[in-house]
């Protein structure tokens, strides 16, 4: 028996386990999380004998007799501390690195009370956060220490307004690890859940064999596809991904799933997976798109490998670039990418209760879509199915599909007992779909003052070997290549071709951030070929209100790229080092036509008000920006306002948390919710808002609901709306003296900024994502079968970062102050960046580089 103490407790744990294992699934302290699981990422994080550890990689042994701390053993006055100082600062996003970032803040600040800012980056290196950009961690952690030496740093303002920096509604309970994601919850008589994935990315599945593991003591529950008593196939836009592979038929990619076991521990779960025989006959996988379009490919999908093709076309594009001064030709590519959300996926599902309903506890982008999959997959009626979201430790698209929700929800229907399915990272990162690896070529001319007359493009993604939301992500790319400008003449054609490697779909830019590489280096290719700075070619192009955007549409009134432009030009005009500048418009909301709607209930308390709405939070801080709202319109307080976690019993559909659209969709739904509250009022009412209002109205309840409506893609308007919003950037990247990225200054309009300090964090943590993009981040395969492990994804750790600098800008003159005025962030963040940064180095040394990560930088390997 091994002996410690944790957090002042004495404690015994048998040996042959983690410490993480020990703290976690016996002794039930879960604010140490289990995320990679190879000791790179902190998230695990705690502090034995005074020292920063992993505990994920640390045998139990490793302690005996040493004195172990967790978040929850800090005292109680000194975690006061980190509350504030982390809510105050904005430090909080998904919440999932947070505890571990707490640890670290308290490792470091118990050694060093006045650390500098490099200091507090040093200290938090070990510690990945995939949210914030860690400027607002290392804010937080300058602000802790300063609390602890007794001082009172300048408390910001932090009204409940619209517009106000309130700290986020959930921080504290994410601060001191008492917010619950999947992982943390258990069950009575719950059970593990595991997969047997495939070995070879395509391979005839001849044979399965399941009995050994069925009789493996601990094992309750085997799954097969001849298990499945609904559809096997499900998917957002094409019913194409299996939940398990059938006998006879072809895998696609390495996550395939073939079997599912539930065993009364996980490490039984596991062992049983490897007495499962299954037998292959391996076949030569499509590594890439023109392999699979090549004549006589094999057909991955019975409707053969195209998964979809677009056109957009306006004007003559040929006939202008015939007559331009210059063109320029050049193609580009971009590789996958991996989210890298902190927290792995997991679903706990409960068998069906008296009234034949089945349970699950998940953590994704829209529960209904989940409900939807997990009915499909049992054959219920999706009344039979309820769906009820955790916390969500980050997501950026990647939590969209069906992973370990549908899996979770068969093992409970046919254990009759709850299953837990938690994907170990490696299993996690072999699963879940990728950023679209794309090649993009392209030709843009310009006249000789600069001015753009025409693109002529053609994109061919990568969607791997599931359809998932790769015909929307190319939608968006073919949309949005022709960048934020004036001119008219756009011919771009796009490909989404099916593969043997893993799924690809949306992540954060969804499609744009590939196409805005390659658009955004040509331009500064023709800037130099002008004789005109690349700030220059961007400021005579740049679209205005009342301008056609190539794809067609007419910019709004509400139009802010020539702000953003302004914003940046000290900061251009300044720069010490090589310089680069990039623009980007995104759209906000599904758009093109589709149903896009927005949902919020409104139930009036005597003592507060509570808001209820199937709108996922992921990180991006949604329930924060309903309070405000609510605070906005009724005149009530931020602690009187409540807002319950999506849930398919109780709480509407409100769609998908995507298309940065639930600031805007989610966010009027609850002001009309809020609208109709204040017309329910009687005129007699004395004043019409704060607590007369909830004596007046207690007990009722309000809907509001919010339709976008758009211009299909095929649609022959002239000017179709296609998004019903776009938000605008320009962004900076500024290289020290040593060519490493110095400083990033970010210039966005998102029309009406509800939270300053949360939308600074979406920038920071945008262009974090967008570094990485540029400088570090790959997903490589071999035959189709991905080598990265997470530490060797390339995500970059505090120490990597650049100064950030975040201005928000508004059109002079845009008065309009619905909350219908605000704009999307999530996505835009992320999409300047690398172009920006590629334009820094060919700034610095003539060189267009033309694939990401960029080459021949100091962060090339
Ligand atoms: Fe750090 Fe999400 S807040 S990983």
């Amino acid at each position: 028996m091994i002996r410690y103490r944790l957090n002042g407790r004495p404690v015994e744990a048998e040996p042959g386990i983690t410490l993480l294992f020990h703290i976690r699934e016996q002794l039930g302290l879960t604010a140490a999380k289990r995320a990679c699981g190879e000791g790179v990422c902190g998230a695990c994080s705690v502090i034995i004998d005074g020292a920063l550890m992993a505990s994920c990689v640390i045998p139990v042994e490793r302690v005996e007799g040493k004195t172990v701390l967790t978040v929850e053993g800090i005292e109680a006055a000194e975690m006061e501390l980190y509350v504030r100082a982390f809510s105050e600062a904005g430090a909080v996003q998904c919440g999932f690195c947070t505890p571990g970032m707490v640890i670290a803040a308290k490792a470091l600040l118990d050694r060093t009370p006045k650390p500098t800012e490099q200091e507090v980056r040093a200290g938090i290196r070990r510690n990945i956060c995939r949210c914030t950009g860690y400027a607002k961690i290392v804010a937080a952690v300058l602000r802790a220490a300063a609390y602890r030496r007794g001082e009172r740093p300048e408390s910001p303002p932090s009204g409940p307004e619209i517009g106000g920096r309130l700290p986020r509604v959930d921080a504290e309970a994410k601060i001191r690890g008492s917010a619950a994601y999947v992982d943390d919850l258990s069950a009575p008589g719950m059970l593990f859940g595991a997969a047997l994935r495939s070995p070879h990315p395509r391979a005839k599945l001849l044979s399965l064999d399941v009995s050994a593991a069925r009789a493996l003591p601990g094992v309750v529950a085997v799954a097969t596809w001849e298990d499945i008593p609904g559809e096997r196939y499900t998917g957002h836009v094409i019913d194409d991904w299996p939940a398990l592979i059938a006998v006879g038929e072809e895998t696609r990619y390495v996550g395939d799933a073939v079997a599912l076991v539930a065993a009364e521990d996980e490490k039984t779960a596991r062992a049983a997976l490897g007495l499962i025989e299954a037998r292959y006959e391996p076949l030569e996988p499509l590594r890439d798109p023109e392999a699979a379009l090549a004549p006589g490919a094999p057909a991955i999908h019975p409707a053969g490998n195209l998964l979809s093709h677009l056109e957009l076309k306006r004007g003559d594009a040929s006939g202008a670039l015939a007559s331009s001064s210059h063109v320029f030709t050049g193609t580009f590519s971009t590789p996958f990418t991996d989210h890298a959300f902190l927290e792995p996926e997991s679903a706990l599902a409960f068998p069906p209760d008296d009234e034949g309903v089945v349970f699950v506890r998940t953590g994704e982008q829209n529960v209904y879509d989940g409900r939807k999959y997990i009915a499909a997959t049992l054959g219920l009626p999706e009344e039979r199915v309820r769906v009820q979201s955790a916390y969500v430790g980050g997501g950026f698209g990647g939590k969209e599909d069906q992973t370990v929700q549908h899996h979770s929800a068969l093992l409970a229907w046919l254990a009759g007992r709850p299953v837990k399915c938690t994907l170990p990272r490696a299993e996690s990162t072999r699963v879940h779909v990728k950023r679209h690896a794309m090649k993009i070529d392209l030709s843009v001319g310009c006249d000789e003052t600069g001015r753009l007359k025409a693109v002529r493009a053609r994109v061919v993604a990568d969607t791997g070997a599931y359809a998932s939301l790769g015909g929307p992500v190319l939608h968006r790319a073919v949309t949005h290549l022709g960048g934020p400008y004036s001119y008219e003449n756009i011919e771009v054609e796009g490909f989404a071709v099916y593969t043997n490697n893993p799924p690809a779909g949306a992540f954060r830019g969804f499609g744009v951030p590939q196409v805005n590489f390659a658009l955004e280096s040509a331009l500064d290719a023709l800037a130099a070929r002008v004789g005109i700075s690349p700030w220059e070619i961007r400021w005579r192009n740049a679209v205005r209100a009342g301008d056609v955007l190539p794809n067609g549409q007419i910019a709004g009134e509400d139009t802010a790229l020539e702000e953003c432009l302004r914003a940046v030009k000290p900061a251009f005009d300044a720069a010490a080092g090589a310089v680069g500048i990039a623009c980007a418009f995104k759209n906000t909301g599904i758009g093109v036509g589709h149903i896009d709607v927005g949902r919020c209930i409104l139930r009036i308390r005597a003592d507060g008000v509570t808001l209820l709405t199937g709108a996922a939070c992921i990180g991006q801080g949604l329930a924060t920006v309903l309070t405000q709202i609510a605070c906005g319109t009724l005149g009530v307080s931020a602690g009187q306002v409540e807002v319950v976690a999506p849930d398919t019993a109780s709480t509407p559909d409100s769609g998908t948390t995507t298309a940065s659209r639930q600031t805007l969709i989610t966010g009027e739904a609850c002001r009309r919710a809020c609208l109709s509250a204040l017309a329910a009022l009687p005129e007699s009412a004395a004043v019409q808002h704060g607590p007369e209002l909830l004596a007046e109205l207690a007990g009722r309840e309000f809907h509001g609901e919010f339709e976008a409506e758009t211009d299909p893609f095929d649609s022959v308007k002239p000017n179709p709306t296609r998004h019903i919003a776009y938000s605008y950037a320009c962004q900076l990247a500024i290289l020290g003296e040593d060519r490493k990225l110095a400083r990033m200054v970010a210039a966005h309009d998102s029309g009406l900024v509800v939270n300053p300090l949360a939308f600074e964090g979406q920038v920071e943590g945008g262009m974090a994502m967008g570094i990485g993009f540029a400088l570090t981040e790959n997903f490589p395969l071999k035959d189709c079968e991905p080598t990265a492990r997470f530490g060797t994804l390339g995500l970059l750790r505090a120490t990597d970062m650049p100064q950030l600098e975040v201005h928000i800008v508004r059109r002079e003159g845009d008065t309009r102050n619905a909350h219908y005025a605000a704009k999307g962030i999530g996505e835009i963040s992320t999409i300047p960046t690398a172009a920006a940064i590629a334009g820094a180095y060919y700034t610095a040394d003539g060189l267009l580089r033309n694939r990401l990560p960029l080459e021949s930088t100091p962060y090339a390997k």
